[in-house]
């Protein structure tokens, strides 16, 4: 099947309004260029969905958003994982209300078909007036393209397009970064989505999970009560930290360049818990991938990326970011867990209750900031926000990485380029 796409290309010139050291603040505000990003973005790129662990048995689904639209996640009764349009094939009406379930067959709340967890058609009530053929069989819709990576499920709404694999082209070592803090090397995020509703634009999200820039000011009254919750040690321009530009939009801190001089493994990214209090976290992995390389891994720790559009690996918790209209994203944040490493788990667990949950002492803070900047760029002048810090002191890679200092606004840069390239496409050259 495909999805019918948007008209022609848009006659919105971004090319104008992204430049190398500037963005034009319309961005943050037209609902035209919402509409073109659902499209260009959000259906026809891929888009993370849900992680395999969400649904672990057959007969386990989620109900997610891809871009626009409602989707049903599912593994079916066979092990498959099916992604389908969360719509009734008879007169239209959503199958599956709430976040996530677990059943035989899904039934529709209107009239009561009933469907396998892949999408077919297994009955209806009274289908005797269906007599003469008219009833086709018709099941719930597939989106075109469903692709999954380290357990990770993504879609796209549009049935061409660029793989998975070259979408996330050098981010994959993030995800892999990521499961190989697990002495089995899998992730699971069993608990539970935490959901705030901004009133901004989602892109302000984005960059804010990769702007290395903010801490010292909006987490200024974190960082004073508690300096052992402090990942980067450093958060001056001096900072070993590097913020990097891997291409196709996908950005990070790179704290392993901070924890290397700090040599103290373990400590930095699990909050302050020193190895001797992880001692069959240590030995686990040790066992799993020998000494030397578990003792590079644990000293390196989790990676703090931003994976174009949607998914923030943001060290041991996870952000999605779902764009709701131009001034509305909503952000769902979860903790890691590594499979094999319950001591750390628990602890990975009161750490985000305190850092993202309801009365959290880190996310709020971020959260405020969005609302202010769309409060600000709602203002008229001066129409364009500034994207040059650190822009003449930037390093390029053999290959093609770009890197700049923790307050350079690399990341920053690094999306909006990739943004620029993806919402021009069909505009000519
Ligand atoms: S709309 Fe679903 S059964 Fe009628
Ligand atoms: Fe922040």
């Amino acid at each position: 099947m495909s999805v019918a796409r948007q008209n022609a290309a848009s006659s919105i010139d971004y090319r104008r309004l992204v430049e190398s050291e500037r963005v034009h603040g319309s961005l943050y505000t037209d609902e035209a260029v919402f509409v073109d990003e659902m499209d260009k973005i959000y259906a026809r790129g891929w888009v993370f969905l849900a992680h395999y662990s969400e649904i672990p048995r057959p007969g386990d689904f989620v109900v997610r958003q891809l871009g626009r639209q409602s989707v049903i996640v599912s593994h079916d009764l066979t092990g498959e994982y099916r992604v389908m349009f969360n719509r009734c094939p008879h007169r239209g009406a959503a199958v599956c209300q709430g976040d996530a379930g677990h059943r035989r067959s899904l039934t529709c709340p209107y009239h009561g078909w009933t469907f396998a967890l892949d999408g077919r058609l297994m009955g209806v009530p009274s289908p005797g007036a269906y007599e003469g053929g008219q009833l086709q069989p018709a099941g719930l819709a597939h989106i075109p393209r469903v692709a999954r990576y380290g357990g990770f499920i993504f879609g796209s709404l549009y049935a061409d397009g660029v793989s998975l694999e070259t979408h996330l082209g050098k981010a994959k070592v993030w995800l892999d970064q990521l499961l190989g803090l697990s002495p089995e090397g899998e992730i699971q995020l069993t608990a539970g989505w935490m959901k705030h509703r901004l009133n901004c634009n989602w892109k302000m999200v984005v960059e804010n999970q990769v702007d290395g820039y903010h801490a010292q000011m909006v987490h200024g009254s974190l960082l004073a009560a508690n300096e052992t919750f402090a990942t980067v040690r450093d958060r001056k321009d001096t900072s070993p930290t590097r913020v990097r530009d891997f291409g196709d939009g996908h950005t990070d801190i790179d704290h392993a360049t901070d924890y290397r001089v700090a040599g103290d493994k373990l400590f930095r990214w699990t909050g302050g818990i020193p190895e001797t209090r992880l001692g069959n976290y240590v030995a686990a992995m040790r066992q799993a991938y020998g000494a030397e390389e578990a003792n590079r891994r644990m000293l390196e720790g989790p990676p703090h990326a931003m994976l174009f559009p949607n998914i923030s690996l943001a060290e041991m918790n996870i952000m999605v970011i779902q764009p709701i209209s131009p001034t509305e994203t909503v952000q769902f944040t979860t903790p890691v867990f590594l499979k094999g490493a319950d001591e750390l788990n628990a602890r990975t667990l009161r750490r985000c209750e305190g850092a993202l949950g309801p009365a959290g002492f880190l996310i709020a803070d971020d959260a405020e900031i969005g609302e202010l900047t769309q409060i600000g760029v709602n203002n008229l002048a001066p129409e364009w926000l500034l994207l040059n810090r650190g822009l003449s002191s930037e390093d390029v890679n053999a290959d093609g990485t770009r890197v700049g200092g923790l307050m350079d606004e690399t990341s920053q840069r690094g999306f909006w380029r990739h943004y620029r390239e993806v919402m021009s496409e069909g505009a000519g050259a």
